[in-house]
């Protein structure tokens, strides 16, 4: 990709995916619009890459909508990600639509959605499943509006390793325990948000026609409860163990922690059966690498769980 004609805004650029995309993007010398909420958070994570030239941000939120009318012109890539945990279920296609249509209309040829892997293996079944198939339903119909003109192109990732940061660290600091309503032997499969934001940047620095209209489903590791725990306590030194509550209790526990009875609701339904199919070893075509093992992520994170 030309990056003389090429200029890509990035959403939610301060998160976990939206930081390793627009580190990513910068180094490849491609021009990148950062739109974050706070601009000194922002110079603060991307000191190196702001002295380069070939990133700017823009402050705005997803209810800013002039501000991110204003902004999309002259870019011609959009990567998408709506952050709305704790908002109602029809927030985050509601702030899609709107957000690519506007970008669609201002002459953005592709954008890159951030979905999950519930929507392959379950649709609308369970509140995550709702929200990102109805947001991906929003954006291929306005995609199809004009094939020519616009690109689409959905990953759908598995459950983050960076999720152990949430509830799991406290527990596993302080008890040498991590808890769920899954048998031990239940499996979950895991993903690199890093992997994430690589296989983002390889589409939105390739050519558009290369990647248009490709669903990615992003899963890494299927491990079990206890296959999780033996690789805590190995890379930790100590003895960490897997606790598995009654769906009564960890529906309690965790509703009591402030999270609504749709969420929790789907987190007790899917404990014991798995957020994707499969895992995709065949990512590693689009990134160049194989994706990074639970292993790994946790060597490179260790410090946290000490
Ligand atoms: N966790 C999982 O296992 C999993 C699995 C599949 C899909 N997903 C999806 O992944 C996404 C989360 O990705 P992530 O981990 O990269 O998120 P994250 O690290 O929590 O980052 C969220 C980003 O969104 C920004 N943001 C929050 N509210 C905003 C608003 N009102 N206006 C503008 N920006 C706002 C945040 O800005 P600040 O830095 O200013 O706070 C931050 O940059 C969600 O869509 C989730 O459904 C998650």
């Amino acid at each position: 990709m030309s990056s003389s004609k090429e200029r890509v805004f990035v959403t939610a650029a301060s998160g976990n995916i939206g930081s390793g995309i627009v580190r990513g993007l910068v180094k490849k010398g491609i021009d990148t619009t950062a739109y974050v909420r706070d601009e000194q958070k922002a110079e603060d994570m991307f000191k190196d890459e702001m002295k380069t030239g070939h990133l700017k941000f823009v402050v705005g939120t997803y209810s800013s909508i002039d501000v991110f009318t204003k902004a999309i012109q002259g870019h011609t890539r959009l990567f998408l990600l709506v952050a709305a945990a704790g908002t109602k279920p029809t927030a985050m296609s509601e702030i899609k639509e709107t957000f690519a249509k506007i970008a669609f209309e201002q002459g953005v040829r592709q954008i890159v959605d951030l979905s999950s892997a519930f929507v392959t293996s379950y649709g609308r079944k369970g509140i995550i499943g709702y929200i990102h198939t109805a947001a991906e339903e929003k954006l291929w119909k306005l995609a199809d509006e004009n094939p020519e003109q616009r690109s689409l192109v959905v990953l759908r990732p598995g459950s983050f390793m960076s999720n152990h940061f949430m509830h799991d660290v406290h527990s596993i600091k302080d008890s040498n325990i991590f808890v769920s309503c899954g048998l031990p032997s239940s499996p979950m499969t895991w993903i690199d948000t890093k992997d994430i934001s690589d296989c983002a940047v390889a589409v939105l620095s390739e050519s558009v026609e290369k990647h248009d209209r490709n669903v990615y489903d992003m899963g890494a590791e299927k491990l079990s409860n206890e296959q999780r725990a033996a690789i805590f306590s190995k890379v930790l030194g100590r003895s960490i163990v897997y606790k598995q509550l009654s769906m009564e209790d960890f529906y309690k526990k965790v509703t009591g922690s402030g999270m609504s009875h749709s969420f929790v609701y789907h987190f007790t339904m899917v404990a014991s059966k798995d957020i994707c199919e499969t895992t995709t070893p065949e990512i590693a075509i689009i990134i160049g690498r194989p994706l990074r093992t639970f292993e790994e992520w946790l060597r490179q994170n260790a410090k946290a769980f000490e």
